[in-house]
């Protein structure tokens, strides 16, 4: 498949994982933001996909999602795609960053727990979704020991995720924590809901083995 076709299909299989729950991020209202999952294409018809007196639009427009996997996918980017036959099913990226650079992104000072210098490398292991018709058959698990395997090639130690831990945990927060031994380092202020997590590598791809 040509890197166009592969790209195009990459966009698309992103919006799909990201318009089903949980995050339900399919259409939103242009006035006053509230989005909707495709759980709620029933309703969302009753109201000719309209709320506000507008049309809805897409969460996740093609080109936003586009100029996001560019900047987030270089050489640097450990990347891996799930295929059934010649359809995307499943993605996973991670990149090396420093400390210092790798919170400046986030937003959050995560280092306090951690006892390592500013100019330290870290494995951030950052976007993983699987369509939700082939989740739970540990595709997710096969891309993530991948990507595992590239960042301890590359000689990186400690391995840095964020994710959602209320109002509800989100799936990887659970598996982050209770099967992958990651430790909360910092937590979003207020009711954000989102933490990062961190662990070493060393030791990590026991826990990822089928
Ligand atoms: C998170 C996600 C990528 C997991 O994909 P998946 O292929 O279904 O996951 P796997 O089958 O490889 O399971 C990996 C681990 O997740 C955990 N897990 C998976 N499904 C779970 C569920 N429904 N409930 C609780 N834990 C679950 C398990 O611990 C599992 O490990 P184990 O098999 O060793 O027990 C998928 O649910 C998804 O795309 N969710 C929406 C997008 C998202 O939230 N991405 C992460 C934030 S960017
Ligand atoms: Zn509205």
């Amino acid at each position: 498949m040509s890197d166009i076709l592969l790209t195009a299909q990459l966009v698309e299989c992103y919006r799909d994982v990201f318009a089903d729950s949980p995050w339900n991020e399919w259409l939103k209202c242009p006035k006053c933001q509230k989005y909707f999952g495709r759980d709620d294409s029933g309703f969302l018809a009753s109201q000719k996909f309209r709320h506000c007196d507008v049309s809805l639009i897409d969460f996740w427009p093609r080109e936003q999602v586009l100029s996001d996997l560019y900047y987030e996918i270089t050489e640097k980017t450990s990347c891996w795609i799930a295929m059934d036959k010649s359809k995307i099913v499943g993605f996973s990226w991670g990149y090396p960053i420093f400390l210092a650079d790798l919170e400046e992104k986030l937003g959050i000072s995560f280092s306090n727990n951690l006892q390592i210098k500013k100019d330290t490398l870290l494995a951030y292991q950052d976007e993983a979704g699987v369509l939700s018709e082939y989740r739970g058959q540990k595709i997710a698990k096969a891309m993530v020991a991948h990507r595992l395997d590239d960042f301890i090639t590359q000689g990186i130690e400690v391995g840095i995720v964020r994710t959602r831990q209320s109002p509800e945990p989100s799936i990887t927060f659970l598996w982050y924590t209770e099967k992958l031994g990651y430790k909360i380092l910092a937590t979003y202020p207020g009711d954000d809901g989102r933490v990062i997590l961190g662990r070493e590598l060393d030791g990590l791809k026991a826990s990822l083995s089928f």
